[in-house]
């Protein structure tokens, strides 16, 4: 059984790391006329807007459907100057994929798929709207998702944090518009003074060993206010060929200790977890099965 389980990873490890036949990433597609098709009268006068110096940040893109803001994300377009250079920087597709799989179009599909559901979820169980609320990415990486964010959390109330330096250096160059700390991998606190109504780590807990994933929920229930909600998505069992009674599934990533591929099972949650959060929802993500996204209230 343990066997299969590490045969069964590292064939999935190497699908995922082996680079292109050539070993080159290939030039990113261009998606001007699907966005002028659907959108390229509201896109033009927000252009026009940011041109003449009227444009409000990233709140001037609210209320544009999440697909379509996701797609303009990915800058892979070339009109709409204004509006381009109103947005972050993007990684190039290399390191987006090093960090979250895939890149470009079909990573923004996967970004859009869960913002909509977070957002669904955030606005059936807190008690504000988002766009009054303290918001936390926590294991932010490049900040893709924090950036989804950026248009309706303001600026002062967006937070990011990882154990990578560099990546938040990357979330710092581009513009992403949060502020950005690090913390540890067996985190004591997490690195804000704030109190959050929402934190959520989409792909991280996903990685913990069973340690790590305790301290960094135990540093996370101290940063919310009561009540307050964590979006956090896991694997199903079937990842590591478990089954759904098992408890907690971590195969450590070569040389390291506290990061690899874990399953955390629901049974796990509700057994383990119920001191901190009441697990309030669990979603499937149909543009990535790997990533079921648990809402939970702080305690
Ligand atoms: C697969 S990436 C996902 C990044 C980001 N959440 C996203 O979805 O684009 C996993 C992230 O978790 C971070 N990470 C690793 N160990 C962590 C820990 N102990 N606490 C918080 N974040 C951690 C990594 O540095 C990395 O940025």
């Amino acid at each position: 059984m343990r066997t299969g389980f590490r045969a069964r990873l590292g064939r999935l490890r190497h699908a995922l790391q082996r680079p292109p036949d050539d070993g080159a990433v290939p030039p990113a597609p261009r998606y001007d006329s699907w966005l002028e098709q659907v959108a390229g009268d509201e896109l033009a006068r927000i252009d026009a807007a940011f041109a003449g110096g009227r444009g409000d940040g990233l709140a001037t893109f609210r209320g544009l459907d999440i697909d379509l803001w996701a797609l303009l994300l990915t800058l892979e377009y070339d009109a709409y100057p204004h509006l381009r250079a109103a947005l972050p920087g993007v990684p190039d597709p290399a390191l987006q994929q090093r960090w979250t799989g895939v890149s470009g179009a079909a990573l923004a599909a996967q970004s859009a798929a869960f913002t909509r559901r977070l957002y669904e979820r955030f606005g059936e169980h807190a008690a504000r709207p988002l766009s009054d609320a303290t918001v936390l990415d926590f294991g932010c990486g490049w900040g893709r998702l924090t950036r989804m964010l950026g248009r309706d959390v303001p600026r002062e109330r967006l937070f990011g944090c990882d154990p990578s330096q560099d990546i938040l250096d990357v979330c710092r160059d581009t513009g992403v518009p949060a502020r950005f700390a690090r913390s540890e991998f067996l985190p004591d606190r997490i690195p804000f003074d704030e109190q959050f109504d929402l934190a959520f780590a989409f792909s991280v807990f996903t990685h913990l060993s069973e340690p790590a994933h305790e301290r960094c929920l135990h540093a996370l229930h101290a940063a919310l206010r009561p009540g307050g909600l964590l979006v956090v998505t896991v694997r199903p069992p079937s990842y590591l060929g478990v089954s759904s009674d098992a408890g907690y599934a971590f195969v450590p990533h070569p040389g390291e200790i506290t990061y690899g591929e874990a399953v955390i099972t629901l049974r796990y949650v509700r057994e383990r977890w119920s001191e901190m959060f009441a697990l309030l929802e669990a979603d499937i993500l149909l543009d990535d099965l790997f990533q079921v996204m648990l809402t939970l209230r702080r305690a």
